[in-house]
C-alpha cells in the first residue's frame, strides 16, 4: 500500500459504531456470532482499525477488551488502547490475541507478497491453536462489486483498490497455516430484492409452490459471488 495515501479524510467520516443496515453488515454480525462464541476476557486486535467502529462492536457484543492497529492516527482518541503501527510489521508480541481481523484493508496492497505477509501478521499475533482470524474485503471477483469499486470508489474518489480474490484469500490462510472455518460472499443486492419479494408473496400466502421460502435456496442465493458486495473468511490458527 502506498503509505503516503492519506486516509484522514475517509477515517473522519466514518461512523462511531456500525450502522448494522445494509445486508452485507446484518450477514457479517450474523457470521461472527457463530464463528466466535461468547468467553470471558476475550482480547481483540483490529488492524486497520480508523475510528474503531467494528472495536466497539466486539465491545458491546463480546464485553471484549479492544486494541487497534492504524498508521492514521487522526481518529485516536476514540479508540482506547490505539497503537500507531504498520499491519505490515506489528509492535506487538506472538501469540497476544483471541481475535484478529481487518475490514477494508487487504485490498490496497497492490502485490500478492505483501498481502501475504499483511495476513502472516494477522496470524502470528493470534494465540496459537484458538486464535481466531478474519478478513472483511469488497468482493473482487469478476462481479459489479469489483466493477463499481474500480469505477466509483477508484475512478471518481481517487482510492485505489486491487483485485484480491477470493482463491487467493484461501491460499493466504492456507500458506499462513489457518485452519478455515468459514468462507462466503456478502450482501448479494439480487438476494436483497428477492427477500423482499418472497416476504410478500408469503405475506399474501402465495409462498412458492411449497418452496421454503427464505430458507435453503434462497441461501445459496445469498452466497453468491456474481454481484455480492463482500467477501468474508474466518480461520483459526492450527
Ligand atoms: C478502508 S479503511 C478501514 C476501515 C475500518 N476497518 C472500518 O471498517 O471502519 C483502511 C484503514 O487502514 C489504515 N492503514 C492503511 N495502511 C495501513 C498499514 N500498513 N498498517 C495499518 N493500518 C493501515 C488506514 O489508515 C485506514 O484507517
Amino acid at each position: 500500500m502506498n503509505k503516503n495515501f492519506d486516509w484522514s479524510q475517509h477515517i473522519s467520516q466514518l461512523e462511531d459504531f456500525p450502522q448494522l443496515t445494509d445486508l452485507w453488515e446484518q450477514e457479517l454480525v450474523a457470521e461472527l456470532k457463530t464463528h466466535i462464541p461468547r468467553r470471558e476476557k476475550l482480547t481483540v486486535l483490529e488492524i486497520g482499525c480508523s475510528s474503531g467502529r467494528w472495536l466497539r462492536w466486539f465491545e458491546k457484543e463480546y464485553g471484549a477488551q479492544v486494541y487497534g492497529v492504524d498508521l492514521n492516527p487522526v481518529q485516536a482518541s476514540k479508540v482506547d488502547r490505539f497503537i500507531l503501527g504498520d499491519g505490515l510489521n506489528l509492535p506487538l508480541l506472538d501469540g497476544t490475541f483471541d481475535i484478529v481481523f481487518s475490514l477494508g484493508l487487504i485490498e490496497h496492497f497492490p502485490d500478492v507478497q505483501t498481502r501475504e505477509r499483511l495476513v502472516a501478521e494477522h496470524v502470528r499475533v493470534a494465540k496459537q491453536k484458538t486464535g481466531v482470524i478474519w478478513i472483511g474485503l469488497p468482493n473482487m471477483n469478476f462481479s459489479l462489486s469489483c466493477l463499481w469499486t474500480k469505477f466509483y470508489y477508484d475512478h471518481i474518489l481517487g482510492y485505489q483498490h486491487y483485485r484480491v480474490t477470493s482463491q487467493e484469500m484461501f491460499r493466504h490462510f492456507r500458506h499462513g497455516h489457518v485452519q478455515i472455518l468459514r468462507s462466503r460472499f456478502l450482501g448479494w443486492f439480487p438476494a436483497i430484492l428477492m427477500r423482499h419479494l418472497t416476504r410478500r408473496l408469503c405475506h399474501h400466502d402465495l409462498s412458492l409452490a411449497g418452496a421454503p421460502a427464505g430458507r435453503w435456496w434462497e441461501k445459496k442465493l445469498f452466497e453468491h459471488s456474481w454481484t455480492a458486495d463482500d467477501f468474508l473468511i474466518i480461520g483459526r490458527k492450527e
